[in-house]
């Protein structure tokens, strides 16, 4: 993918302040830390467009990002930070379970967890309730470059049997050196080019044999 322009463009801290427009958007979601403003800055070339944070659970709010005018990609806040009180977490949950339950441009989530450990059961719920809303997802173990390449099959097993045989294929990345963004960005891409949302839910209220 050619980087032409990657510009922040608004962020939201509840529903009512998501961008309007129709243009397609990938979601970026993880544990508070694993790296999720890194990988954005790194995949669009640019050192510091995303922040990256020393301290970590500090952003509350969704951080919108337009890509080549085409596309969106949408830093969400981080969860698992132990230290931020039970009514922030919760107050995370919602903002980001409205824009996963309700947002017809979003067309998949890459979801990244630390490639030094096994996902965690947040981990697994995030990604069970993606797939209860129907929004595909890309696994990412971040950090790659902090793996010797001797681990690498035992942290892609790892990921595997914490996060169960229906999760999807983990891409190892490094926002450091920059392995595996060819192969996340083919996946982008693809995810990109599936049909919108709203024609899959039409398909459910039809009644598709993989509906619930
Ligand atoms: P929150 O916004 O707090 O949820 O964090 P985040 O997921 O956006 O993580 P961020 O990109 O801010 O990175 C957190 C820390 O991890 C920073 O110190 C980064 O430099 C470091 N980091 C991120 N990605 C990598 C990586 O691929 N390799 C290494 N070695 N460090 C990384
Ligand atoms: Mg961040």
């Amino acid at each position: 993918m050619r980087i032409h322009t990657a510009e922040f463009l608004q962020s939201a801290g509840r529903a009512d302040q998501f961008p309007v427009g129709g243009r397609p958007e990938v979601a970026f979601a993880g544990r508070s830390n694993v790296g999720k403003s890194s990988l954005i800055n790194r995949l669009l070339g640019r050192r510091a467009l995303a922040r990256i944070s020393s301290t970590p659970g500090r952003t509350r709010t969704i951080n919108f990002y337009a890509v080549n005018d085409a596309f969106l990609f949408v830093d969400l806040p981080g969860y698992g930070y132990a230290k931020v009180s039970r009514a922030v977490q919760e107050g995370w949950w919602a903002v980001v379970e409205a824009y996963l339950t309700d947002r017809i441009p979003l067309r998949g989530v890459v979801h990244l967890t630390d490639a030094r450990h096994p996902p965690t059961e947040q981990d697994r719920e995030l990604q069970e309730f993606l797939a209860a809303v129907r929004v595909p997802c890309i696994h990412v173990l971040t950090k790659g470059d902090k793996v010797p390449p001797g681990l690498r099959t035992a942290a892609l097993r790892a990921a595997r049997e914490a996060l169960g045989p229906v999760s999807p294929a983990a891409i190892v990345f490094s926002a450091e050196t920059g392995e595996g963004a060819a192969e996340l960005w083919r996946a982008i891409e693809a995810v990109l080019a599936a049909p919108p949302r709203r024609l899959a839910a039409a398909w459910r209220g039809r009644g598709r044999p993989e509906s619930d």
